[in-house]
């Protein structure tokens, strides 16, 4: 009402200065959208604080189950951001389970950013050993050089270290100085993707986007530590890929993709993984107490991890086919004549992007050979000392 008592003292004191009369509808009508304006307003207001109710709720459902169901893990037990990045970087692309037991192998050798800087490369491989994706080794050890024994304190120095992306940076960050940060890992995906019934592709640029903004909004900004933690374990033991436990979630009575009927469809990615097939011949060499090595340096899979004499082929090949190829009669020389044996066959080894099938051929040839003299010589009992490839060690182990 008073609104529509000023409009008309307007209305009488704008009235010589108009050339046209301000009619009454247009009264009514500046009336009528002022009040919708307010109205939409209100309600905007109103859809606010209940979104914002129902985050905090959510909020407080993930930290209830966490309370209950949290992990015991060691690098939870310290806010040290050197142990977390190691224990981050380590579980990159590993599962807590398999991580666990490096993790603490790790620290107890290098248990600072200075014994990391100071040791060897290759030392630090060894410990890697197993691992897969060789890389996070070798970038953790440049970043421990990088840092002059001091870890960085904020978020743009953490996300500035070799290997160290936004999730991790989120991660250390939020663990070890509880700072504001949003994690977005595997885990988050999926939980948010079903929790709010989101079908665009987490993989996509746009679903990044979404989804990193859509993780920074429910971050329980009062405590990130544990509502990071909380949100990854609630998708790792609770909200899993393929057995989600829908019948027993805190969650349930909110989640869109429950309700949609969606859970196995989400969280939707636009690519699949391409693979593509490796071949490998290994030539284990028995030269009396010793054998041959290599170390790989090309930017490919093993960067700087030693492995037996190779011989990589387009397809799978024969027995015969292998011992004609003349990359391998050019690796004897003088003419000595090596006696060959095949241990096996076609060994299949799945790493993320590559199917490996690998033979193995023992050659024996003399201690003094002057064969392989491109390799390294090294005596077989001291080859635990080199860091390999699971394939190989697997292999060393089982054969040698
Ligand atoms: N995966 C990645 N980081 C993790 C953490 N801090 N705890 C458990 N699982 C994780």
């Amino acid at each position: 009402m008073q609104i529509y008592s000023f409009l008309f003292k307007w209305k009488k004191n704008c009235q010589p200065n108009f050339k046209k009369k301000v009619s009454l509808q247009f009264v009514r009508t500046v009336y009528v959208c002022s009040n919708q304006l307010v109205a939409s307003f209100e309600e905007a207001k109103k859809n606010r604080m209940s979104q914002i109710e129902n985050e905090l709720e959510t909020s407080r459902l993930l930290r209830d189950w966490y309370r209950i169901h949290k992990r015991e893990l060691p690098w939870r037990e310290s806010s040290d951001p050197y142990l977390i990045w190691i224990s981050e970087i380590i579980l990159q692309q590993t599962r807590v389970v398999q991580g666990y037991d490096y993790f603490v192998r790790f620290i107890e050798r290098f248990p600072d950013v200075k014994t990391l800087a100071e040791a060897d490369e290759d030392e630090v491989m060894k410990f890697w050993q197993g691992l897969g994706y060789y890389s996070r080794a070798r970038n953790l050890h440049a970043a421990a050089r990088s840092m002059n024994g001091v870890f960085p304190k904020t978020y743009s120095g953490v996300l500035g270290l070799k290997g160290v992306g936004e999730y991790t940076a989120a991660a250390i960050c939020s663990f070890a100085y509880n700072m504001p940060y949003a994690v977005v890992d595997g885990n988050v995906y999926r939980v948010l993707s079903r929790y709010l019934g989101i079908e665009t592709a987490i993989d996509s640029t746009e679903g990044k986007k979404l989804f990193a903004s859509l993780a920074d909004e429910l971050l329980d900004k009062a405590q990130p530590a544990v509502y990071n933690q909380a949100i990854m374990d609630f998708g790792a033991i609770q909200c899993t890929p393929q057995a989600p436990a829908c019948l027993f979630c805190p969650l349930a009575d909110s989640c869109m993709a429950l309700a949609k009927g969606k859970v196995q469809q989400l969280p939707v990615k636009q690519h699949k993984t391409k693979t593509t097939n490796r071949y490998l011949n290994y030539i284990y060499v028995r030269a009396g107490a010793y054998t041959f090595i290599n170390k790989r340096t090309e930017n490919d899979i093993w960067k700087n991890l030693f492995e037996l004499p190779l011989i990589e082929t387009a397809e799978s090949i024969t027995e015969e086919a292998f011992l004609a190829l003349p990359e391998f009669t050019e690796l004897f020389v003088g003419g000595e004549v090596p006696m060959v044996r095949l241990v096996c066959r076609d060994v299949k080894h799945v790493l993320s992007h590559r199917v490996l099938y690998a033979n193995f051929y023992e050659v024996s040839l003399p201690e003094e050979t002057a064969s392989f003299s491109s390799y390294l010589k090294v005596r077989t009992d001291e080859l635990e000392q080199y860091a390999v490839p699971k394939l190989i060690h697997a292999f060393l182990e089982k054969y040698v």
